[in-house]
């Protein structure tokens, strides 16, 4: 399943092989999007053509859907499953208090709905997206497309109040035009380099009439699984205050990895 895989691949692996043990027959899913989220479609789908799991999958990016239809998982809406057991997904970066920014993909309005219609919400992420303060990587800012550029000036302003050490904002771009979300919307990419109060950031930005979400994700996700290029997975736990440690061993006759801590 994994080929001929990069350090960072492995770590992608490994982190959505050790979430899918959250996963069991029964339950309905939330599906992220990314490129780690992609491993732990693909995980889930394993488990679904070989060891027999039923579970429902609500994914949150056509991307997502795609994928999971491909490897044999039943995906529904969310107006369908209406509650979540448990959503998985990456994130670009998480702190210590496992607040996160997400949306590098440009899905995280789906995703931030998602996760919040669930029992728990897990991260998946190689430990580079570990940080001690949010902002390095630019927040993603989901603004509709009438007067966005009124709406940009106005969260220019807005930036001028707020503890952040950075204030550059960008229309993100596909190609020569403006970069189109699933709900139809345009991403704003806010370089503040250092969130000094993601919190009222939050709040604020959310405020502003022409946003329709930011990509601070404050106290939803419950536990963060951190993989490592060698096959170690740390998962903490943010609700039960834990740091749980194991091993993936990558067998190099047949390039799969295995679950060697039980
Ligand atoms: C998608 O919009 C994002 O929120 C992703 O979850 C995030 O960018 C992580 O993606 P990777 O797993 O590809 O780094």
């Amino acid at each position: 399943m994994t080929g001929e895989l990069s350090p960072i691949d492995k770590a992608k692996f490994v982190a959505a092989k050790r979430a899918a043990q959250y996963v069991e027959s029964g339950m309905r899913v939330g599906l992220g999007t990314g490129s780690t989220a992609a491993w732990l479609v693909k995980c889930l789908g394993e488990m679904v053509q070989n060891e027999g799991l039923r579970i429902k999958g609500v994914p949150t990016s056509t991307r997502t859907a795609q994928l999971a239809r491909e490897v044999g998982i039943e995906v529904i809406s969310l107006d369908e499953a209406k509650w979540l057991d448990v959503t998985i997904d990456g994130a670009d970066e998480f702190d210590r208090n496992l607040n996160l920014i997400k949306g590098g993909g440009g899905a995280h309005l789906q995703e931030k709905i998602v996760a919040t219609a669930s029992d728990q919400m897990i991260v998946i992420a190689d430990v580079s997206k570990s940080v001690e303060t949010l902002g390095a990587f630019p927040l993603p800012l989901e603004v509709i497309p009438f007067g966005w550029q009124t709406t940009k000036t106005i969260v220019e302003e807005a930036l001028i109040g707020m503890d952040v050490m950075g204030r550059d904002v960008s229309l993100r771009m596909n190609g020569d035009r403006p970069f189109i979300t699933d709900e139809g919307n345009h991403i704003l990419d806010l370089h503040l380099n250092r969130i000094g109060n993601a919190r009222q950031l939050s709040l604020v930005l959310n405020q502003i009439p022409g946003v329709v979400e930011n990509g601070l994700f404050i106290d939803i996700c419950d536990a963060v699984v951190i993989g490592y290029g060698d096959g170690r997975v740390e998962v903490r736990d943010i609700n039960a205050g834990s740091v749980e440690e194991s091993k993936f061993d990558f067998l190099e006759n047949d390039n799969l990895f295995t679950d060697i801590s039980d």
